[in-house]
């Protein structure tokens, strides 16, 4: 299997050597396959964005390496190809959209790569495709739904040909149905077009749609595993202040009031099933 970013014994401290010092990542080593959709969980101030910042390099380690395709993020040379190759969409989307109209900000990043003209119409013209915003693409980004802004920043960093996207919690500051936009296209960019996926969030639910959940806690893993593996270690997870997804918060329940629920139910469709062979 093709591994896309590798950290070995990663650790990051802020303010070196100063009062207050701060162990934000302590020895962490993971790799990441091309082709993965992860979603990395973890209380405030566990760690999440200081981990996916190494990742495109935004912070070198303390100690120990970070690779991105084999490129060593501490070799300044690197720098603009792993920014390429691993993209990064943050939280609010009025801090990430530049342009006053949404094609030119989608244009941005390529123009900045020095792409010919040409190309870079076809690359936003696809980029806009993939997150469903073609039909938007004259219009200025300030009249947009917060969903919508997400899915433009989105286009952004896919115009860039990358490998991987990291998302800083990019469903935080946005309604219900701007969640379920941005997430579906995130899904669809993993599955169709084969984009490696990296997610921190603190919505459960969100969660549970990836391949591999990742928990982190005071700077280290603490779990790596499938959703249903981790979130049937529903203990575990209260212990580390995380909410767990409703539906296998409401199998939880079930068992405690004596039903035979499986504790590796993640779903609605599965939820059904189970209570429809009881009844
Ligand atoms: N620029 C910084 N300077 C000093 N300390 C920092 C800085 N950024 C983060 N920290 C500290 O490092 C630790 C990890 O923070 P980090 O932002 O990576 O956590 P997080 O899991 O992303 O949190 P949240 O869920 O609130 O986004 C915390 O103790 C935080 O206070
Ligand atoms: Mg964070």
């Amino acid at each position: 299997m093709d591994t896309i970013i590798r950290l070995d014994c990663v650790s990051h401290l802020y303010n070196v050597g100063e009062e207050n010092e701060i162990v934000a990542l302590s020895d962490i080593s993971m790799d990441i396959t091309k082709g993965e959709f992860i979603a990395i969980i973890g209380h405030n101030g566990s760690g999440k964005s200081t981990l996916v910042k190494h990742m495109n390099a935004l912070l070198l380690p303390t100690s120990g390496t970070v690779l991105v395709n084999g490129m060593d993020t501490k070799d300044s040379a690197n720098l603009w190809e792993i920014r390429r190759l691993a993209g990064m969409v943050f939280q609010n989307p009025d801090n990430q959209l530049v342009a006053t109209m949404v094609e030119e900000d989608v244009a941005f990043g390529p123009e900045n790569l020095g792409i010919p003209v040409d190309e870079i119409r076809e690359r936003v013209d696809e980029a806009l495709d993939m997150v469903k915003m073609t039909e938007f693409k004259k219009q200025e980004p300030h009249t947009l739904s917060g969903g919508q802004k997400q899915r433009v920043a989105i286009a952004g960093v896919i115009a860039m040909k990358p490998e991987c996207i990291i998302l800083d919690e990019p469903t935080a500051m946005l309604d219900p149905v701007g969640r379920k936009e941005v997430l579906n296209t995130i899904r669809r960019l993993n599955r169709e077009e084969k984009i490696t996926i990296i997610l921190l969030t603190h919505f459960m639910d969100e969660a549970v749609s990836a391949d591999r959940v990742i928990v982190m806690d005071q700077g280290k893993i603490k779990m790596d595993d499938t959703p249903r593996a981790v979130f049937s270690r529903i203990p575990e997870l209260r212990e580390l202040h995380l909410d767990i997804p409703q539906i296998a918060e409401l199998a939880s329940q079930l068992r405690i009031s004596g039903y035979h629920v499986p504790d590796s139910i993640l779903t609605v469709e599965e939820m059904a099933e189970v209570l429809c062979q009881s009844s």
